[in-house]
């Protein structure tokens, strides 16, 4: 039985999978009374009952209950050291003892700050905020102070964050989504205005002639074309070439500030995911894991843009600040782990991610399964698609497809893994091509036991 509490469903401690433990049932009691959904993060994977943690360590996560697991999400990839990472522990400690925010400037943020402008071509100048979601607000913004215009062009599908104008069509769904060459403006939230909606023009991913006529018709009044370069919750898909091009070219044609929103992506390379897919974005936003597991973002890019920001004289076009941004904490964990990510911690990732897609491909060739894997470097994302989707619409499951990957998580959660649902799932530094071939021999596993499931997407 379910009791409506206050309008919420109340689900009781007897309900969900198997694998959640009396510690974590118990936890979401307690919660549930506290928060609507019994969570105060929308993003937290549930079934129905989530799982708490107690703590991380390395690799894995260690739950309430005590059972352990690979993490495969990393707190949405952002720990891409795992958990527990030892620089990271001195760096933080060391500056807890000296003060963990000020109204001052700090050495710290210049030293991140020279790390990353010193790795990312066309990163000539860096300001650091809390979130993701924040800096890719101030990169619009800044976008809008530069050109004087108001609107923006997007990716169907893409998340950026939890701003307004980004949050339009980033959940479309098939009943709503409109024509492909004119895809809807569709509204993230109930009562989202109208004039945010008017003010975005949603693109289809690699479709280069689309993006190309869509930016024109709305050149006028675009201030910003936001763009990550493989969208994770748009399929994990990586960008063609003429696509890019098309983009790049749109752009600079119209006077348009591109944004690449690396927030997640950064992890694709020591110089970053645009550079690895020949993208030259005016703007840069970053996040995760620039902080070392603290709370971050930043915005860089080309010196003429940024200088909107400039308060030297005065009011500056932009004015930009934050409670607690730059916090030293942040800044000396993001240092901590950015400078253990050298060449060699990104071959690491990358060998472990091809040794990875490899084994999960080879095994639905064996199996002659439909499904299909795409990411890059540490990052991958299996859907239950036999051909490898194109862009969101293709990688969008249907009901039947949604309950393969159910299951398909239950079971590695079973074999001890924590796999993230219809998002990109990472590896780390800490892990090994043992963890990989686990990680593919569970996928093996669950095609040759569940060929009755997955008989259901064939029909
Ligand atoms: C591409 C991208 N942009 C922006 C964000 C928002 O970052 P945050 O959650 O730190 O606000 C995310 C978060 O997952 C993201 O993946």
């Amino acid at each position: 039985m379910t009791a409506a509490v206050g309008g919420t469903r109340w689900v009781p401690m007897t309900e969900g999978h198997n694998s959640i433990g009396r510690a974590s049932r118990e936890a979401f009691e307690r919660s549930q009374k506290v928060f609507v959904d019994g969570t105060t993060r929308v993003t937290i994977e549930r079934d129905p009952i989530p799982r708490y943690v107690a703590r991380g360590e390395g690799a894995y996560l260690v739950d309430l209950d005590g059972r352990r697991l690979l993490d495969l999400n990393g707190n949405f990839t952002t720990l891409i050291h795992g958990h527990g990472f030892a620089p990271v522990i001195e760096a933080v400690t060391r500056q807890l003892r000296s003060g963990t925010c000020f109204a001052n400037p700090t050495l710290a943020e210049i030293d991140l700050a020279e790390l990353i402008c010193g790795r990312v071509p066309g990163a000539e100048t860096i300001r650091f905020v809390n979130t993701g979601s924040e800096a890719v607000m101030f990169a619009i913004k800044a976008a809008r102070a530069f050109t004087g215009r108001s609107s923006i062009a997007k990716i169907e599908g893409a998340y950026h964050g939890a701003y307004d104008w980004v949050e339009v069509s980033q959940a479309s769904m098939p009943d709503n989504w409109g024509p492909e060459d004119d895809p809807a403006r569709v509204p993230y939230y109930r009562g989202m205005p109208a004039s945010v909606l008017d003010e975005v023009v949603p693109l289809r991913f690699n479709d280069a002639e689309q993006a190309e006529r869509r930016i024109a018709e709305h050149a006028e009044r675009l201030a910003a074309i936001v763009l990550d370069p493989m969208p994770s919750r748009a399929g994990l898909i990586a960008p063609h070439p003429e696509f890019v091009a098309a983009i790049q070219r749109a752009a600079a044609r119209h006077g348009i500030v591109l944004i690449a929103d690396e927030v997640l992506n950064f992890r694709q390379g020591y110089q970053g995911a645009s550079a690895r897919h020949g993208l030259t974005p005016d703007l840069f936003t970053f996040g995760k894991i620039i902080g070392g597991g603290l709370p971050i973002g930043a915005i860089a890019g080309r010196r003429e843009v940024m200088n909107v920001f400039d308060a030297s004289g005065g009011r500056p076009l932009l004015p930009q600040g934050g409670t607690f941004s730059a916090n030293p904490l942040s800044m000396v964990a993001g240092l901590a782990s950015m400078n253990a990510l050298d060449h060699a911690a990104f071959d690491h990732l990358e060998a472990l991610g091809d040794r990875l897609r490899d084994r999960l491909t080879g095994a639905i060739a064996k199996h002659r399964a439909p499904f299909s894997v795409s990411g890059a470097a540490s990052l991958f994302r299996i859907h239950p698609k036999p051909a490898l989707p194109r862009d969101f619409r293709e990688a969008t499951p249907n009901a039947a497809e949604a309950g393969v990957m159910k299951e398909l998580t239950r079971a590695f959660t079973d074999a001890g893994i924590a796999l993230p649902y219809g998002a990109a799932a990472c590896l780390s530094t800490p892990m090994t091509t043992g963890d990989v071939d686990l990680v593919a021999s569970v996928f093996d596993d669950f095609l040759t036991t569940r060929g009755d499931l997955i008989g259901s997407l064939a029909a």
